[in-house]
């Protein structure tokens, strides 16, 4: 409320002011002589005064029973916390190498045509993506991100009580969709640090799941399976059970990493993003590939509208610049090495990275990993962990240039002494 009501010596009230009550408390606008006749245009007020005015909102049961969580604090809100901005932004598992210049140029252009949705039926970016796979465009549907995509097959294969399967400590977002769409999420715990396909199968058969999450290369480990390996879990899927496997960080994996699956396969679908190796995390721009019954699904429950002008502009571009792609692999697989030799060099044991991440060991259990991280937190290097025992021995960082890296070497000392004394 402004300062000084009517009852202070404001400027008198005409009938035509807006609603007293809106302004002022209830003894002031009484001190108002006018204030009755303003109230007769506004009888909800009236109303209002004499009883409770607003009910709570009216969640369905689900949504009244969700916990009020969500799956990541941004870096911005860290920021915010902390007063400051980050030296280096090493958690969210971006690329700090950024897009190509080609696909800069390409949204600057859209972006004057940003007046104009975007193809609701993503048709060229569709089409490029399958040539690029070798697919048919029916195959692919394209998304907010894979986190927005995750969603959709949630709602599209997940109702009430359905039984789904992932590993204890995977990616997050996928549980929060679950739980969303009323799930029951059956969690099979690692193995040496790298996701258990066996396990994940067996759980499936057991429970009778409708889904299965597998990350190859996975996050928050960084590990990753062969190619073979990933194809006999496909083959290991009980019937009716969809494998959904996110490729996340495909595009950084090592040859042998990405198995062949038919895209009509309806055992599987497989999903891509352009947030990584593209370095287009801020534009929100995922696809998926499967068999065309399912992918025609997303369209019962997809945003049509979701994906702008600018995003499917950008992302075309990305596609198209391969060499561009194949001159981020390799920084990244440097930066790794940069990172794991800091590590070392700490006392600390780096696991082997399929992706743009280097998950370390600190070595003692979660209470010490998580005080290594607030150190460096506020020391202004953001990086993240794993949030499930025993991985939550590790901290996550994510690869970036030679001046990120060296905001870590010099920070990274001082964390460990601030966390062991
Ligand atoms: C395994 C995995 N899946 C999906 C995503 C999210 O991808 P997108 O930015 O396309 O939503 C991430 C991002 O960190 C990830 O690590």
């Amino acid at each position: 409320m402004q300062q000084g009501g009517a009852a202070q010596g404001r400027e008198p009230r005409s009938w035509l002011d807006p609603c007293p009550l809106a302004e002022g408390s209830l003894p002031e606008v009484l001190a108002d002589p006018l204030a009755p006749l303003a109230l007769l245009r506004y009888p909800r007020f009236l109303v209002g005064m004499t009883g409770p005015r607003f009910t709570p909102p009216r969640f369905t049961p689900l949504a009244a029973s969700l916990p009020a969580t969500v799956p990541f604090v941004g870096p911005e809100a860290q920021e915010r916390a902390l007063g400051r901005a980050f030296r280096a932004r090493l958690g969210a598992n971006e690329s700090l190498f950024g897009p190509t210049p080609r696909a800069i140029e390409a949204m600057a252009r859209a972006a004057a045509e940003a007046w104009m949705y975007g193809d609701p039926e993503v048709h060229d970016l569709r089409a490029a993506i399958a040539a690029h796979h070798g697919v048919t465009p029916a195959n692919v549907v394209v998304g907010e991100g894979i986190d927005g995509l995750l969603g959709y097959l949630v709602r599209l294969l997940v109702g009430a009580g359905d039984a789904v399967v992932t590993s204890a400590g995977a990616y997050p977002t996928f549980n929060f969709h679950v739980a969303g769409y009323g799930g029951m999420l059956h969690r099979v715990p690692y193995r040496d640090d790298r996701e258990d396909p066996v396990a994940l199968a067996a759980k499936a058969a057991e429970v009778g799941a409708k889904l299965v999450y597998f990350a190859n290369p996975d996050n928050p480990m960084g590990t990753w399976h062969d190619a073979a390996t990933v194809a006999r879990l496909v083959e290991a899927m009980p019937e009716g059970t969809v494998l959904l496997l996110d490729e996340a960080y495909a595009d950084l994996a090592p040859a042998g990493t990405v198995p062949e699956i038919s895209a009509d396969d309806p055992r599987v679908i497989r999903m891509r993003t352009f947030s990584k190796g593209y370095g287009l995390a801020g534009l929100r721009v995922g696809y998926a590939i499967g068999a065309a019954p399912l992918i025609q699904g997303f369209d019962k429950v997809r945003n049509h509208f979701g994906l702008g002008r600018v995003a499917q502009a950008g992302a075309m571009a990305a596609l198209d610049d391969q060499a561009w792609l194949d001159s981020v692999k390799r920084k990244v697989a440097d930066s790794r090495d940069a990172i794991a030799r800091i590590a070392r060099e700490n006392g600390l044991v780096p696991l082997p990275s399929a992706t743009n991440f280097v998950t370390v060991d600190c070595g003692q259990g979660g209470d010490f990993a998580r005080a290594v991280l607030a150190a460096l937190v506020e020391r202004g290097v953001f990086v993240r962990m794993p949030g499930v025992a025993p991985l939550d021995r590790c901290i996550r960082i994510s690869v970036g240039r030679d001046e990120d890296i060296a905001v870590l070497a010099e920070v990274l000392p001082q964390a460990l002494a601030a966390a062991r004394a």
